[in-house]
């Protein structure tokens, strides 16, 4: 034998590291896709098929088939394949939720539930409105079956009532919040982005970490601001400029909204305004811009950026370095009233935990690259405020001062997304509608449009033993001002 292949023959193998994968059986090409946190709804057959076969093994550890509990609030029994699992199925009539739990005696615990609500949310709202107790109730006999770090999946969709878009997943996933812990959301787009997306909302059988709501506001609704329910914008890559701030959006995104909502001429409005995109993108479609914005660095990048989109006309825009909360006073006379205001809030204090934000360019390149990752260091900026109610409250502050400089039945939109923080979820965009759309709140819910990145590579967070999914869409919340 060759002296060379000698030596190959006589190494040691080198030791596969082998990743247990502690969750389910899938191979982890498969395991990436499913951590994104939207995906194609094509039919029932395929989404439970998703769901069983990436929150079951096919085998429990101690040897038997697993075993998975499909529970219909409504009369229909959607064709569900067991893909090899014992499956189990309820049908639970809406109005009797309160009165429903598994009346089977001495059996296993469930190692898997989906509760579909898709076929019965007018009811279902009327009862989340009226009885939350039951709904509370329904859910903790859920919880009941279910083994411990068991997963619960919730799927249901927005209801169209007689008063307006009633956001029904983020009400029932709330109540759920009294049994469960809260873990995630996937979001099912159906082809036509003006089909009401389904939510599949991931709770677990461990102990809440979470914000809990004691009570839920009754929530003032209207109909819908927007017709698309999502959208994928292909925004241009970013300038040098653009670049050095930490979480700019597209202007494509803003542009669909400020053509649906305001007519030539009108003012579009920024409180928190960044690299100037709001203002850029109102500008290019014809209308005048104001934004305020504290970073006195990123007011100056968008300075450079709006005057540019201005196009030498600066009595069409202003670009304002201040607090947000003192936009009344800030935006100059001739701006005011503003016709809609768009912006994106800091989302909480997520910039500070680098590992679990999914930017377009990643923190940990940021970071490297010697770019911020955070926008400041001043305690007026949101995104420094450590306490998560202090946060929601405050921004909410911010909101009722937009609404100071708007007219009655004028839109803000605001785009944020709902965060994880050391192992718990944060929802801030159904805390704020929460907030801002109860009795106290000064605006009606107006619908949401889901902002969808197909542009940001997948991370493998948890994988093997944990869900924690990719969050790659984005709420645009629709909020009109009340009279
Ligand atoms: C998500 S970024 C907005 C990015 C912007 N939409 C863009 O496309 O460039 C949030 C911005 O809010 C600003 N900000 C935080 N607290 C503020 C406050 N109290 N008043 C005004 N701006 C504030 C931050 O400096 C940051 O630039």
């Amino acid at each position: 034998m060759p002296t060379a292949q000698r030596a190959l023959a006589a190494a040691p193998a080198k030791p596969k590291r082998t990743l247990e994968n502690r969750i389910n059986d899938l191979a982890w090409k498969d395991w990436l896709l499913f951590q994104k946190s939207f995906f194609h709804l094509a039919d029932d057959e395929s989404l439970y098929g998703g769901l069983i076969q990436f929150f079951t093994k096919q085998y429990a550890p101690e040897g038997r088939l697993t075993r998975v509990m499909a529970i219909t609030v409504s009369d229909e029994r959607p064709a569900i394949a067991a893909h090899g699992r014992m499956l189990f199925r309820e049908t639970v009539a809406p109005a009797d939720i309160g009165q429903w739990h598994y009346d089977e005696t001495d059996f296993t615990l469930f190692d898997f539930i989906v509760v579909d609500m898709r076929h019965s949310g007018a009811v279902l709202a009327g009862q989340a409105a009226e009885h939350a107790a039951h709904v509370r109730q329904f859910l903790a006999n859920c919880r009941a079956v279910l083994k411990e770090d068991g997963f619960c999946v919730l799927l249901s969709q927005e209801v169209t009532t007689d008063a307006g878009r009633y956001p029904l997943p983020w009400v029932l996933s709330s109540l759920a919040r009294q049994s469960f812990r809260l873990r995630d959301e996937r979001i099912g787009l159906l082809a036509a982005d003006d089909a009401a997306p389904t939510y599949v909302n991931v709770l677990q059988a461990i102990q809440e970490i979470g914000p809990v709501h004691a009570e839920l506001p009754t929530l003032h609704v209207g109909v819908p601001a927007i017709r698309e329910q999502w959208v994928k914008p292909k925004p241009k890559p970013r300038s040098k400029k653009e670049i050095l701030h930490p979480a700019k959006f597209p202007e494509e995104l803003v542009q669909t909204f400020v053509q649906e909502l305001t007519e030539a001429d009108a003012v579009v409005f920024d409180p928190m305004g960044g690299t100037g995109s709001t203002a850029v993108a109102a500008l290019d479609a014809g209308r005048r811009a104001v934004i305020i914005e504290l970073g006195d660095a990123w007011a100056d990048i968008a300075r450079t950026r709006v005057a540019d989109a201005g196009r030498a006309r600066p009595e069409r825009w202003e670009v304002l370095h201040g607090d947000a909360r003192d936009a009344a006073a800030l935006i100059p006379a001739d701006f005011q009233p503003v016709a809609y205001t768009v912006t994106s809030p800091p989302y909480w204090r997520i910039l500070h935990n680098p590992g679990m934000h999914v930017s377009d360019e990643g923190q940990k390149a940021r970071q490297a690259k010697g770019l911020r990752t955070t926008y400041s260091e001043s305690d007026a900026d949101l995104g420094n405020v450590k306490d998560y109610r202090q946060f929601i409250d405050e921004l909410a502050g911010i909101y009722d001062c937009c609404a100071d400089v708007m007219a009655p039945g004028r839109v803000l939109t605001i785009v944020t997304k709902n965060v994880k923080f050391e192992r718990a979820q944060y929802p801030i965009a159904w805390d704020l509608v929460f907030k801002l759309c109860g009795d106290a709140g000064r605006f009606e819910y107006a619908g949401t449009t889901f902002w969808c990145q197909d542009d940001v590579g997948l991370k493998p967070f948890g994988m093997g033993c944990d869900w924690i999914s990719n969050i790659l869409h984005n709420y645009c919340i629709h909020l009109r001002v009340r009279g």
